[in-house]
């Protein structure tokens, strides 16, 4: 397995440049199912995550093509509708193929995605928006099999704010008859690029970046030719990362806007910014102010930048508390960031960070995707030599992170297991 070596407390300079975004490119490669015929999605980070969804949309009988930034996906022959277990449990994403796998088919059989190191992950809304719009679910050995022989446009109310089920159910609701109202749904900009792209393939679906949009099913769709959104969370990483080493550094091809509430706090922190179109300039401060975080769904502060910023508030001048309420087990990198010299303690889902003045190289080990993010910005900032293994995990959202931070100055090195 491959390992990052770190030497940290170099300063970091220039320009990087964000990649496309994972969580916008997955649901939308699933919405391609919906039609017969090629989608094109170009700006496709390469991600392993990306490549495991393109083996599953092979396994449904699919052709992908991905070369240069883009993905071609054929779904004329495609003819299966079964995700299987050893899929879906390396990838919880993969429940995506879902709702289109059921408009398309009228039947899907998809294993039941496990836990994962952040957190159980039920899958229940996206269940009960299934049956709201008609399907019969039935549980079998740890498969989920649905089945509808005509999806009908109906009421969905979520309980709970929840991404995957709000894409899942815009899916299958697009070819269903009639129409389709969703309440409480996840104003994610993922979401809003999901919904860009169904428009795009002929879908009628109004209310983008609101919590009930709605959809009026169509009786076909067609393929379409989209470029995927800058990813939001890289973005944030990366301006965590000037923070952290006290560089300035301008992180561009993004969208402000979305990372406006990671600004803000970064903002209370110290930081200052420059924001030109689709550039950030951050201006670190001298010293790391603590600043208290509770993560929301967007747009409030992101659950995906939860351990960035907590690695940043380790070396906060003073205390602070940090709650995850959207996966409150997402703590896997305070134990980590604790033997490079941090000062975290844990109870229940928040973490109270009495900041250090420094961080102290040592072995790590990555847990899951932002844990592993965390761990490497620790390793910019903590004196001498951070080793961090398992760096599969950070191969899962981050295109080629080793080499936009040496191109920032920051002394990385991949070194192969
Ligand atoms: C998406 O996961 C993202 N993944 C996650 O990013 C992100 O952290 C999460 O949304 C929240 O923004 C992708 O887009 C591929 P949810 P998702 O359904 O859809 C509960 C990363 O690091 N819930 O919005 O699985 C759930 O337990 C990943 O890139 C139910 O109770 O998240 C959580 O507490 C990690 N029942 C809350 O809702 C359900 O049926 C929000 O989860 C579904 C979810």
């Amino acid at each position: 397995m491959d390992k990052f070596v770190i030497n940290g407390r170099k300063k970091l300079h220039g320009e990087v440049e964000v990649s496309g975004a994972k969580n916008a490119t997955l649901p939308i490669m699933a919405a391609t199912l919906l039609a017969k015929g090629r989608s094109i999605l170009r700006n496709v980070p390469y991600l392993n995550d990306i490549k495991m969804m393109a083996h599953l949309l092979r396994v449904v009988g699919a052709r992908v093509d991905f070369h240069d930034n883009v993905l071609e996906i054929d779904t004329t022959n495609a003819n299966y509708f079964e995700a299987p277990y050893e899929l879906v449990n390396k990838m919880r994403a993969s429940i995506y193929v879902m709702g289109p796998l059921l408009a398309r088919f009228g039947q899907t059989k998809v294993s039941f995605p496990g836990g994962c190191a952040i957190g159980t992950r039920p899958v229940d809304l996206h269940l009960e928006a299934m049956e709201a719009l008609g399907a019969k679910i039935e549980i079998d050995h740890g498969y989920i099999n649905a089945n509808c022989k005509e999806m009908k446009g109906n009421k969905i109310h979520f309980s709970k704010v929840s991404v995957g089920a709000t894409a899942n159910a815009i899916m299958a609701a697009v070819l269903a008859t009639g129409e389709t109202n969703i309440y409480n749904a996840a104003v994610e900009p993922e979401i809003g690029s999901l919904i860009d792209f169904l428009n795009l393939m002929g879908a009628r679906i109004e209310g983008k970046d609101t919590s009930h949009p709605i959809i009026t099913g169509v009786s076909e769709l067609k393929p379409a030719d989209m470029e995927m959104m800058p990813d939001r969370i890289e973005a944030g990483t990366f301006l965590i990362a000037g923070a952290i080493t006290k560089s300035e550094i301008t992180v561009s091809n993004c969208i402000p806007e979305h990372i406006q509430a990671l600004i803000d706090k970064m903002e209370d922190a110290g930081c200052l910014f420059e924001i030109l179109g689709d550039c950030i300039r951050i201006f670190p401060s001298t010293t790391i102010k603590p600043v208290n975080i509770v993560t929301q769904p967007y747009p409030d502060f992101p659950t995906d930048l939860q351990a960035q910023f907590l690695t940043l508030m380790s070396l906060a001048d003073g205390q602070c508390l940090m709650e995850d309420t959207i996966f409150p087990d997402r703590f896997m990198h305070v134990a980590e960031l604790n033997r490079l010299n941090a000062n975290i303690s844990m109870r229940g889902n928040v973490a109270t960070i009495n900041g250090v003045e420094y961080l102290s190289s040592t072995d790590v080990m990555a847990t899951d995707l932002r844990a592993s993010a965390a761990l490497v910005l620790a390793g910019l900032a903590a004196q001498g030599k951070t080793t961090i293994s398992r760096i599969y995990h950070i191969d899962r959202g981050y295109d080629k992170i080793e080499q936009k931070l040496s191109g920032l100055g920051a002394d990385i090195e991949r070194i192969s297991g």
